[in-house]
């Protein structure tokens, strides 16, 4: 990394699409197998992705409550109404509830599902409860992929970055990839690329005329070449995190009343977050988990709580009760974890969730 910063340093190319933005994109479209746009934010990623795609004022998007709140708040910078949808019990988009929301509202334009902290969504029926739907209605509804955490996933083979209409990954710090701050979005669709290439720049087409809407919505060299020099080094990166998450997940199962979230068999999981449900018996008590395990210096997150649907901002768009996002968001226990932990770190953390189960008063394994 240091000689391409030396580099751009003395010849002063330090923005403005050079040869690392370009680099980068093209290593990173090889890598999901689509054409990638480098972004200065996935939020911005999927801002742009909506109006590209031709999102109108107060059109309706599909999107589930149990994600980061710039998911939602995107569809609204982009002039959109969110409805929020339901999840299964492996934390992404239920099909079976989409269905019927398709359904039940027949002016949805864009329907907007989350690969939750890296896990790909069940594309395959995904797909066809849209295209279904489009069909019934004569005319297309847009799927798009909020990969934020998700650069690098596989499911059955096929990477991420080529489901949908187009996906888009955010690379800051909590991510598997990082370029700092930054996003991506890829697409298959030569023709919404090269608009959001244009809509990242000002609108401009040429020669500082603005044809088309537009914002700053750049990546600057020196985030590409941390983004690059971090896609190089990604398949390596991904492997190790596998291993460790499975081993984590294992003691975890083995050891205590702690419960991984379900994983599909075939899949390549970022593990951007490795998160647990907290024992039923303890459910009510998450905060004293989190507490119990910060005095031991163990820092955790409930990652996805409040959900989105229940956040102050978002309750006038919450028409129904959503019970099991609701129910897992209320048990979700996010753990530390990160590509250079140690087993013994990993150990250390599981000992806790023993102690702590015992303390609070849930008897040793079943
Ligand atoms: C699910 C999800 N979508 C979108 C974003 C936004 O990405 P960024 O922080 O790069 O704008 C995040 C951020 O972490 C996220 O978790």
């Amino acid at each position: 990394m240091e000689g391409p910063l030396r580099e751009i340093l003395s010849n002063g190319k330090i923005t403005n699409f050079g040869r690392y933005v370009s680099a980068f994109e093209d290593e990173a479209g090889a890598y999901v197998g689509a054409q990638v746009v480098t972004v200065s934010s996935g939020t911005l990623g999927l801002v742009l992705s909506l109006q590209g795609l031709g999102l109108k004022r107060d059109e309706k998007v599909i999107l589930p409550s149990f994600t980061f709140m710039a998911t939602a708040q995107a569809v609204l910078y982009a002039g959109g109404i969110p409805v929020f949808a339901e999840i299964e019990e492996d934390c992404n988009l239920s099909p079976s509830d989409l269905d019927e929301l398709l359904k039940k509202h027949k002016d949805v334009a864009v329907v907007l599902p989350v690969h939750i902290y890296g896990l790909p969504c069940q594309v395959d029926q995904i797909r066809e409860v849209v295209e279904d739907a489009a069909q019934r209605r004569g005319r297309p509804i847009h799927l798009i992929y909020d990969a934020a955490h998700a650069f690098g996933s596989a499911r059955n083979g096929r990477r991420v970055g080529g489901f949908g209409e187009a996906e888009t990954f955010s690379l800051s710090v909590t991510k598997a990839l990082v370029s700092v701050e930054g996003g991506l979005v890829s697409s298959r669709n030569q023709e919404l690329i090269e608009r959001i290439r244009r809509m990242r720049n000002y609108g401009i087409e040429q020669n500082y005329d603005a044809w088309w809407p537009g914002l700053n919505g750049k990546m600057s060299e020196f985030h590409a070449i941390v983004g690059l020099y971090n896609l190089r080094r990604l398949d390596a990166l991904l492997a190790e995190r596998q291993r460790k998450a499975h081993y984590y997940l294992d003691q975890i199962r083995q050891r205590t009343n702690f419960q991984p979230i379900p994983l599909p068999k075939n899949v390549i999981h970022t593990f951007k977050d490795v998160t647990v449900l907290v024992p039923e018996a303890l459910v009510a008590r998450r905060q004293e988990v989190m507490t119990f395990l910060g005095e031991r210096g163990i820092e955790t997150r409930a990652y996805f709580y409040p959900p989105v649907h229940e956040q102050r901002f978002f309750q006038r768009f919450a028409d129904r009760p959503l019970p099991r996002t609701e129910a897992l968001a209320r048990r979700v226990l996010t753990l530390p974890f990160f590509t250079s932990i140690t087993e013994s770190e990993m150990d250390y953390v599981v000992d806790a969730l023993v102690e702590a189960e015992r303390a609070l008063g849930v008897g040793t394994l079943r």
